[in-house]
């Protein structure tokens, strides 16, 4: 029997292929987006969250990006955590099977987005760092809705796609390729946002 994830990394593999960009929900369980979330608070109440900053120096520039960041690590990183690097291990795994794009790491970090805050229009590639291939956005906002904004748009060359940042909903693209942009909430927006990377 296959799995019900093997089943949503073919979607969203296929989606990649035919248009450089690929969304499905229900990447995690209510389950898991709560532990999840539980896991971001701790972190958050322990002070492990840092303003993220911007391009290889990591400037601080609150006019261009506004979230508070966390670097997840597997060395340190508890039971749910370790099932979603699992889970991300077994995708970059499925994609190196089908789409050749030689992945060999990843990095991941927490985001959390504080009320008012956004990340203005952006391509995820440093200037002297080409490893980083494809992005992924994995949200645990739990009860999300329109009127609460922090969409995410990508830009592509026909139209802008606008994708509400719902709980469990997966949202990868090619991180050379597509700008985007996270506008501004109305409450806090979570995800675990990374790239996996064809060079260590
Ligand atoms: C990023 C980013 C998008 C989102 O962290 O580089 O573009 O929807 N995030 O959070
Ligand atoms: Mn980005």
């Amino acid at each position: 029997m296959e799995e019900t994830w093997q089943v949503s990394f073919e979607s969203i593999i296929s989606q990649i292929i035919d248009r450089g960009y690929g969304i499905i929900d229900g990447f995690l369980s209510e389950e898991e987006i709560t532990q999840l979330n539980k896991s971001l608070t701790d972190h958050y109440q322990a002070q492990e969250f840092k303003q993220a900053g911007i391009s290889k120096n990591q400037d601080i520039v609150k006019s261009i990006r506004g979230d508070e960041i966390m670097w997840l690590e597997r060395n340190n990183a508890n039971t749910i955590e370790t099932e979603f690097l699992n889970r991300l291990e077994e995708f970059m795994s499925y994609v190196n099977y089908t789409c050749f794009l030689g992945l060999r790491s990843y990095e991941i970090h927490y985001a959390s987005y504080p009320v008012g805050t956004f990340y203005k229009r952006h391509l995820d590639k440093f200037r002297n760092d080409s490893g980083r291939k494809l992005s992924f956005i994995c949200y645990i906002n739990q009860q999300w809705e329109p009127e609460n904004g922090g969409e995410l748009v990508l830009y592509l060359p026909d139209k802008d796609e606008v994708v509400l940042p719902l709980g469990g909903r997966l949202v990868v693209f090619e991180s050379d390729k597509i700008e985007h942009e996270v506008l501004p909430a109305n409450r806090e927006r979570r995800s675990l946002t990374g790239w996996l990377r064809n060079i260590d």
